[in-house]
């Protein structure tokens, strides 16, 4: 069964970890999920048209935008990993505030919609754990392409008679605006540019998506993107690249609990920043194709990061190097930059014994000989995943709670930790 399978309403379920034994084997990463969303928002470019893409992770957040996506007259399949969207001429522009709320990615479809419908309702997102998460950037863009944008009863409602292209500047490389700003100008004859864009492994898959349609596209994965459209656009079959944080969270398993542990299948250029930082802690990570692999020997040392946009430190990696941080030697000082309030993991670490001291958007971390087992709450994804990784270091018995938020980024995390050696098992109570 997998952990997706084990939601069950109403039944709180909580991981229960046995930690203490060193992780060891070898395991396959999944489909990138910050790839995979932006790329199915695209087939919403075809009028009439049918995107097949492969390696799709299944995973909570891949079924909100599917429910999405069918939301607005999508027919939206999938089969062991391989999803395929068929598109009709007409299509729906309205998106129903309980599914945008669910899930911040929601808001990749209004560049689309707007494009393609001439425009669009979006409800606010919202906030989220992990700080305010404004679409400020996505707006601005669009604006900049010609489309009128009311707020009305907390939604955007965006209207254009035909966008036309733009060069746009981003105040902040945001991966959603530059995702946002590529697909709207999909469908723009002319050349739209795109300066300060993020340079993300997930926007280069995204412009491939894009170029498979009959998109001219260059630039991708450089700060200047730009794109000239079509009026219409064609079928396309497109492959998700594997997920870097996915595989670099199960890395860290082997890093935090000294064991070999092997990812398989992925792009080792996309986690460089991760296996430098390894290896200054002295920990040796070795690069074979496609593989990467860790081998911890001993106590490793304390490193100092920040985390930046892409090639930079990922953010969404912060939490679970600080818990690998937790047990070096000596300090670390984690900087925080991409967003306002991602320490919300530090409180439930302590519980477990971390000594971590906050200082603004700095947590100077002081390394600890030993992690101790405590039930512990999941404020997000990637906390969430960081408690597993504490869980599966810590003497005794640690239980996560609040899982909904893991099964939305880690398919099948119960079965692979196990297939490395780990002792976890999903319980369900009241
Ligand atoms: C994406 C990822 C997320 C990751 C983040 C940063 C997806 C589905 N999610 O999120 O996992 O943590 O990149 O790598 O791909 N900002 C604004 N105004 C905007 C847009 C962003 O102020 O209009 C700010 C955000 O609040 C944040 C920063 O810019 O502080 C980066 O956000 P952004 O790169 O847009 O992240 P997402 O695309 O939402």
């Amino acid at each position: 069964m997998s952990s997706v399978d084990l939601v069950s309403e109403g039944k709180k379920e909580r991981l229960v970890i046995r930690g203490g034994e060193p992780l060891k084997g070898v395991l396959t990463a999944q489909g990138a999920k910050n790839a995979a969303l932006p790329i199915m928002a695209s087939a919403l470019l075809l009028r009439g048209g049918r995107l097949t893409i492969e390696r799709v992770p299944d995973l909570q957040d891949i079924h909100t935008m599917m429910d999405l996506l069918d939301h607005l007259g999508v027919k939206v399949e999938m089969k062991d990993h391989r999803m395929t969207l068929d598109v009709p001429e007409e299509i729906s522009w309205e998106t129903p505030a309980s599914l945008v709320r669910k899930m911040r990615a929601s808001s990749l479809v209004l560049g689309p919609l707007v494009a393609r419908c001439g425009r669009a309702v979006l409800p606010l997102p919202g906030g989220c754990a992990i700080g305010s998460r404004p679409i400020d950037f996505h707006v601005k863009g669009l604006a900049k392409m010609g489309t009128s944008f009311e707020l009305v009863q907390g939604a955007f409602h965006g209207r254009t008679s035909g966008l036309k292209p733009a060069r746009i500047y981003l105040d902040f490389p945001s991966v959603g605006a530059t995702e946002n700003l590529m697909m709207a100008a999909s469908l723009v004859e002319g050349e739209t540019i795109l300066e300060n864009a993020a340079r993300e492994p997930e926007v280069v898959n995204l412009a491939e998506t894009l170029r498979a349609m009959g998109v001219e596209i260059e630039g991708e994965g450089s700060g200047t993107i730009k794109i000239r459209g079509a009026k219409e656009l064609k079928d396309a079959h497109v492959s998700v690249i594997p997920d870097r944080i996915e595989a670099s969270t199960y890395l860290l398993a082997g890093v935090i609990t000294g064991g070999k542990v092997t990812v398989r299948q992925i792009v080792p250029e996309h986690i460089e920043a991760l296996c430098s930082k390894l290896e200054e802690a002295g920990i040796s990570v070795e690069i074979k194709g496609d593989d990467v692999t860790v081998y911890p020997s001993g106590r490793y040392r304390g490193v100092s990061l920040k985390t930046l946009p892409y090639p930079g430190f990922p953010t969404d990696l912060q939490p679970q190097i600080m818990a690998a941080m937790c047990l070096a030697e000596g300090t670390s000082v984690i900087h925080e930059s991409v967003f306002e309030s991602r320490f919300l993991h530090v409180s439930e670490f302590k519980r477990m014994g971390a000594q971590v001291d906050l200082q603004g958007n700095t947590a100077i971390v002081t390394g600890v000989s030993k992690l101790v087992g405590a039930e512990v709450h999941a404020s997000d994804l990637r906390a969430g995943a960081a408690l597993v990784l504490m869980g599966l270091a810590a003497e005794d018995e640690t239980v996560v709670c609040d899982l909904e938020h893991i099964w939305r980024g880690y398919e099948g995390i119960v079965e692979k930790l196990r297939a490395l050696g780990g002792k976890v098992i999903v319980t369900r109570g009241e």
